[in-house]
């Protein structure tokens, strides 16, 4: 049986780390018995460019069809001047709220190799190995009220009376639910959540720390800590060896899933998983469309590829014979990726400022995971 996947390279890098992605996806499919047919589609700036809209029902309705979604990047400064309505981002919060993917899986471990290339000394960085739970169909994102009015300042020096909206609503089966997620995944890691909040200011956060004590009543296995999100910044970047699961909204969440990014070395390393109840799934790399390196075959496509790790284990890799496969697919890419790296490989923005080294473009790097993936 062939297996659907949806690609949506977007904009920017998109579509170079998405391809190494599929052809890495392809060669782990095959050893796992699973037979792979693809249907592109556009989201973001390119959607805007052709069809007027980030992101047409029709594309949704695709991706209905499917077994998962491979995506790359959306946005790029030739959008920019667009109303927040029109903007490439606005197609990637569409598919999260249409396809309900409110589970945003970010897992930042720091790769042996890449212990030098974090900005923070390697005694720091060694070892870490968390997972950032997002929220991602609710709060600020898409709370109502929300909107701009009023006038800018007129030529003559009269006043201007902008005034903006954005609310930050959480319901309780939205925290609910995303809490299970993080607790589950402790589960399968080392015990430990952490949740982080501003309670000290924001009703918002009050009724997540209630929401995620009840939650984590079922949990008696787990360890339940509150963070401050403020203090979670500084402590992740002081110590970030301290955190296993960190379970949060999804402004919060998008902030310290970057901080947490580039404490291991690059945001070009890592990949995410937005699931939906059930499990389905959109795979994507955490990074953005970079427009200043796009088309220059010099992007990093292991963030990419990652997410297809993430993909063959999560939409493949439940019970019976074929999850044991794609399991194994999804440890064989991760390994790939380690081989690849502890053979000295970088792209450009694995170096540190002023570290001159040989580099590898994106092709190139997508051809060394293939390698060492036939190599096993
Ligand atoms: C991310 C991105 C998006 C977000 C943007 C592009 C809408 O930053 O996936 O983290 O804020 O969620
Ligand atoms: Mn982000």
């Amino acid at each position: 049986m062939t297996e659907r996947i949806v690609l949506l390279p977007g904009d920017g890098i998109g579509p170079e780390v998405t391809e190494q992605a599929r052809l890495v996806l392809v060669a782990a499919g095959k050893q796992a018995g699973l037979e792979f047919e693809f249907e592109q589609e556009l989201i973001g700036g390119v959607s805007i460019d052709q069809h007027g809209t980030p992101l047409r029902d029709e594309v949704i309705e695709i991706c209905r069809g499917s077994r998962a979604i491979l995506l790359g990047a959306v946005g790029g400064p030739k959008w920019d001047e667009m109303p927040v309505d029109v903007r490439p981002e606005k197609g990637l919060l569409a598919i999260r709220k249409a396809l309900g993917l409110y589970a945003n899986l970010r897992p930042a471990a720091v790769l042996p190799a890449l212990v030098n290339a974090s900005a923070l000394r390697p005694e720091i960085v060694e070892g870490v190995d968390l997972l950032v739970v997002r929220e991602l169909t609710g709060g600020i994102y898409f709370g109502e009220p929300r909107g701009r009015e009023g006038e800018p300042p007129g030529p003559n020096g009269t006043r201007g009376t902008r005034r903006a909206v954005n609310a930050m609503v959480y319901e309780e089966y939205e925290i609910e639910r995303i809490t299970r997620v993080a607790f589950e995944q402790a589960r399968l890691r080392r015990n430990h959540v952490t949740h982080v909040h501003k309670a000290n200011v924001l009703e918002v956060s009050q009724l997540w720390v209630e929401v995620v004590d009840e939650v984590a009543k079922h949990y008696p296995d787990v360890e339940l800590v509150h963070q401050l999100v403020d203090s979670c910044a500084m402590l992740l970047v002081q110590e970030p060896r301290r955190f296993d699961v960190i379970v949060t909204g999804n402004l919060f969440g998008d902030i310290l899933s970057d901080e947490a990014a580039m404490i291991t070395g690059s945001l070009g390393m890592l990949p995410s998983a937005s699931l939906a109840t059930g499990g389905f799934g959109l795979f994507e790399p955490v990074h953005g469309s970079a427009p200043d390196i796009a088309g220059k075959d010099v992007a990093n496509p292991l963030a990419a590829i990652q997410s297809v790790a993430m993909l063959l284990e999560t939409t493949f890799g439940s019970a019976g014979a074929e999850g044991v496969g794609a399991k194994a697919a999804a440890a064989a890419v991760r390994k790939a990726v380690g081989d690849v790296l502890d053979a000295g490989h970088r792209s450009a923005d694995l170096l540190l400022p002023g570290e001159s080294r040989e580099t590898v473009g994106c092709k190139r790097m997508g051809e060394l995971v293939l390698e060492a993936l036939e190599r096993g």
